[in-house]
């Protein structure tokens, strides 16, 4: 193939132009549309990071209303829609249900998937804003066996999500302000990381102008991958472990350091942050709040930490410049918050959600996109002639 060059895992390879998410690894730098991922963690909502990410701009009062009226609007689904999940089996990972669910949905809405019109693709982007917390929310109340609840349109996207996951319908739910204020911080920081593996996924998929449900769903099986989004839950497996295992951290590292298993620290390293990842640091200094709560303090935390401050400390770490990424907190926040650990990467697709939809809208509009087709190096056999099976 002439003079192409192979990039394993696109290492250096720039798939497209984007203006969407700014990340300088080296620095830890992180920025959606220009502003600082720690003043929109502080000031913003997870709508509002949303629209931004989506429309390019942060909205002024009357078009954040209006964003939010819409989404309210849509949170049902199709009870054609709700009979999917009785059809899964009890114990079914939450992951694929929730991909075959946004499947699912192009199904229900056949009139409005042609991605190069405007109002179809806006419409798509509400409707899958809006019901990804209700499908997530009836992807959990499967896995325990519990009622589906319908969506309260008084309520906000994460107070909603909160209600319809760990509300009944036979009482009122009592909504938990640290919580739903936890959550809405946590949506924030998953909601774009540029050209990551979902993203990449959705992009590639949606090159091939696959419509937006599609696209999203494929991007959804991509998040599921313990390298990936699934880490969040391989982090907790991982401190439960080695708690089971008397605490034994240092133990642990050396496992690592010598790839036995192919163990890897789970929650530490990033391709492009060569320096503490940006979300974690956030996490971290505004997880006290949660973790905390009642007083009670998870061992697991304190695993954690001795686990962090080791790895911070040991050569083989700093030499690869490995560090804490999103998913070293996450998971022992959602414990607390009382999400199952098979519900956490869930939770990292409703935030990245925003991302998908605005990157595969700016792949869509942007004149200069063209089918995803990576070239290879072959390396396979040369030409040879078929031999009869009677003699093989
Ligand atoms: N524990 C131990 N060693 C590691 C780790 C780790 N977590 N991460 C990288 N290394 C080593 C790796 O073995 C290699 O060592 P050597 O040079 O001796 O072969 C070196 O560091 C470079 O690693 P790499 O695998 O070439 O780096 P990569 O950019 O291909 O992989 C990564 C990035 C995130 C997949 C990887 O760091 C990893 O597997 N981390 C654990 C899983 C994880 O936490 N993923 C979440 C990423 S952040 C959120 C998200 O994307 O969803």
């Amino acid at each position: 193939t002439g003079n192409t060059t192979v990039d394993i895992g696109f290492v250096n390879t720039a798939s497209c132009n984007s203006a969407i998410t700014y990340i300088d690894g080296d620095a830890g730098i992180l920025r959606y549309r220009g502003y600082p991922i720690e003043q929109l963690a502080e000031k913003s909502s997870f709508l509002e990071v949303s629209y931004l990410l989506i429309y390019g701009e942060l909205p002024t009062t009357e078009q954040l209303e209006d964003f939010d009226q819409k989404i309210r609007r849509h949170t049902l689904l199709h009870e054609d829609l709700k009979a999917f999940f009785g059809g899964f089996p009890r114990d079914a990972h939450p992951m694929p249900v929730l991909s075959s669910a946004v499947s699912a949905l192009g199904t229900f809405y056949q009139d409005s998937l042609d991605p190069f019109d405007k109002e179809q693709v806006e419409i798509s982007t509400v409707r899958l804003m809006a019901k990804l917390p209700t499908i997530a929310a009836y992807a959990y109340k499967k896995s325990v066996g519990q009622p589906f609840l319908y969506p309260d349109n008084s309520l906000s996207l994460p107070e909603n999500f909160l209600r319809m996951t760990f509300g009944f319908p036979a009482e009122p739910y009592d909504l938990d302000p640290d919580m739903v204020k936890a959550l809405d911080l946590l949506l924030i920081l998953h909601a774009d990381h540029e050209q990551n593996c979902s993203t990449s996924t959705v992009r590639l998929v949606g090159s091939a102008q696959a419509n937006l449900f599609n696209s999203v769903s494929a991007g959804i099986h991509a998040l599921s991958g313990p390298l990936h989004g699934g880490a969040n839950s391989a982090v907790l497996e991982m401190l439960g472990g080695i708690y089971d295992n008397g605490g034994d951290v240092d133990t642990f590292v050396k496992k690592v350091k010598n790839k036995e298993d192919g163990v890897k620290l789970m929650g530490f390293g990033h391709r492009v942050y060569k320096n503490y990842d940006p979300r974690a640091a956030i996490i971290k200094k505004s997880a006290d709040t949660i973790l905390n709560k009642d007083g009670v303090s998870d061992p697991l935390l304190d695993i954690a930490l001795k686990l962090e401050q080791v790895a911070l400390e040991d050569d083989y770490f700093v030499e690869r410049k490995l560090y804490p990424n999103v998913d070293f907190y996450t998971g022992l926040i959602y414990k607390a918050m009382g999400f199952p650990t098979k519900m956490f990467t869930v939770l990292f697709a409703l935030g990245r959600l925003p991302g998908w939809i605005a990157q595969w809208r700016e792949m869509i509009e942007d004149p200069q996109t063209k089918i995803g087709r990576p070239r290879q190096i072959y390396v396979g056999e040369t030409e040879r002639d078929y031999t009869p099976i009677s003699s093989r």
